[in-house]
């Protein structure tokens, strides 16, 4: 068995003439927080997109636990424990905080109309565990006191934890979050590392994660990967590429540069 959890080979994916993923190759090592920086438009969420089955690659493959997963459809790879978040958070703005974890887990038997009429009990069991459930996860993520707010009234800190409680919903393997700190207040920022380093160290989930702030990413991630045009320009410690040449030189010439808070 391969200590990989995720490895991508030669990925390409072009839009038109454009190239927004370009031969791209790289292995997440399974257990670890592996950080994804990259300045914009170097192709970092449609990778994600590629990975996670909400975008069919032009060319290459990806290995998900040994297994190829190369264009299986999102909810397939949810089942199999390969979640994502989005780069903007998408809640059910009218339901509840609890009602939003509530709606994860597929195939309950209430969606059925046939247990519906004949096997109430069970949908109602099936409930309780799924509520119990939600209700740890809002625990664990110190939403106890939102737990009835409608989501659509919460921060955009907040929803952003509700889209990481929203992978504790199942068993999740690997998590592939995109700027989930992006526009997060500090402290709201601290809460949302802490959850996501009791994860991976309780709950065993590998991360891999896409951020643009620096001291974010260099308190919780080892390696970080740095993709510039499609495809990785270099793989190390966050203080090494903070340093590369080669990394300093991507950001400029995009004209933006690495946010060090
Ligand atoms: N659906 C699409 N159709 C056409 N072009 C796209 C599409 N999605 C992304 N692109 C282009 O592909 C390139 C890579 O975009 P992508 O969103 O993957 O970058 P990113 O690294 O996530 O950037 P950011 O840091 O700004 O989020 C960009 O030039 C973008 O304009
Ligand atoms: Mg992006």
């Amino acid at each position: 068995m391969s200590e990989n959890i995720l490895e991508i080979n030669n990925l390409s994916k072009y839009f038109g003439g454009l190239a927004a993923v370009s031969g791209c190759s790289l292995k997440v090592k399974k257990g670890t927080i592996t950080g994804i920086i990259g300045p914009n438009g170097s192709g970092k969420t449609t990778l994600f997109n590629l990975i996670a089955g909400n975008l069919k690659c032009s060319s290459g493959g990806v290995i998900f636990n040994n297994e190829n997963i190369t264009d299986i459809p999102a909810y397939e790879l949810f089942s199999k424990g390969l979640l994502r978040t989005f780069q903007i958070a998408h809640e059910f703005k009218n339901l509840s905080v609890l009602e939003n974890l509530m709606m994860v887990p597929g195939n309950q038997s209430g969606e059925q109309l046939i247990n519906a009429i004949f096997k109430p009990s069970l949908i109602l069991e099936e409930e309780n565990i799924i509520k119990r459930k939600a209700i740890e996860v809002i625990e664990f993520l110190n939403l106890g006191h939102l737990r009835n707010e409608l989501a659509g009234n919460l921060s955009g800190g907040q929803k952003k934890l509700l889209e990481l409680g929203r992978t504790m919903m199942v068993d999740a393997k690997l998590v592939l979050l995109d700027e989930v700190g992006a526009g997060v207040n500090r402290t709201l920022l601290k809460d949302l590392g802490t959850a996501i380093e009791k994860l991976n160290k309780e709950k065993g989930y590998t991360f891999c994660m896409i951020e643009h702030d620096m001291d974010f990413i260099g308190r919780l991630c080892d390696p970080v990967i740095v993709m510039a045009e499609g495809s990785v320009l270099f793989e190390g410690s966050v203080e090494d590429a903070k340093k590369d040449e080669r990394v300093i030189e991507s950001y400029l010439g995009r004209g933006s540069k690495i946010k060090d808070n």
